[in-house]
């Protein structure tokens, strides 16, 4: 998953950026790279390591096996062996973590939401109700939408339990959000029929916000490469 030779003995932080957006080329994918190009920027010793969770290998949600659960036998780490299990690996190895995803119908997408599933279900103990992954990190969330910002707080409702959760087994009180909103969701918008999207609306939310929805990944990125060095 890390897998810069070069980089590896002298490499000090480890980021992984776990895109769970289907598209290679589009809107969540270019915040990615901007975040990653923002991590590297801040320093030589952060390596990035980009998942794209659609390119895996097939994997599923969580199967309630609840072999996480079994005394004794706690790891943190679901036990699942299927394409998603080295990417869960990964995490454990990490210094820090972005989770990127389209909001689908006001939630992540399917891919992403099974990834969160297996990462974090482990992570919590039914004993006493604590959500503990074996390695503290810090987080990010990067989300991309149609939605105008003012409907962040209704999507935000949707997405709160996990974030929670997510943010109490790595330790991050305080996690980065980069979100970007009225997202331009195809190149040519003659072509589709979605008008009542109110294209032109979008097009020039883009035009004015685009840049900056970019920087702010790159900051956050340079965010995490600082804590996650620190
Ligand atoms: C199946 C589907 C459901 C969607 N649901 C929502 C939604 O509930 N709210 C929203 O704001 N945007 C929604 N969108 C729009 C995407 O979130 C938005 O276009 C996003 O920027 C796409 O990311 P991408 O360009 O990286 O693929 C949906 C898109 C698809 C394909």
């Amino acid at each position: 998953m890390f897998v810069n030779p070069e980089l590896k003995a002298q490499t000090m932080a480890r980021i992984l950026i776990v895109d769970g957006g289907p598209r290679r080329n589009m809107n969540t994918a270019a915040l990615c790279d901007a975040f990653a190009e923002g991590a590297r920027a801040f320093s030589p010793e952060i390596e990035v390591a980009h998942v794209r969770l659609y390119d895996l290998p097939p994997f599923k949600g969580c199967m309630s096996c609840l072999a996480c659960k079994l005394r004794g036998r706690e790891t943190g780490l679901c036990v699942i062996r299927d394409g998603l299990a080295e990417t869960l690996a990964a995490v454990r190895d990490a210094d820090g973590l972005a989770i990127a995803s389209p909001i689908y119908f006001s939630e992540w997408t399917a891919m992403t939401r099974a990834f969160l599933e297996r990462l974090v279900f482990p992570w919590l103990h039914y004993t006493d109700f604590s959500v503990a992954a074996a390695r503290k990190m810090p987080l990010a969330w990067i989300y991309t939408m149609n939605a105008p910002e003012s409907m962040m707080p209704d999507i935000r409702k949707h997405l709160s339990i996990l974030e929670n959760a997510t943010a109490r087994g790595l330790g991050d009180s305080c996690p980065d959000f980069v979100e970007s909103y009225s997202t331009v969701q195809v190149k040519d918008y003659s072509r589709y029929a979605m008008d009542g999207l109110q294209p032109d609306a979008h097009v020039a939310w883009h035009a004015a916000h685009w840049e900056d929805d970019l920087a702010k990944a790159r900051a956050a990125g340079r965010r995490m490469a600082e804590k996650a060095l620190s």
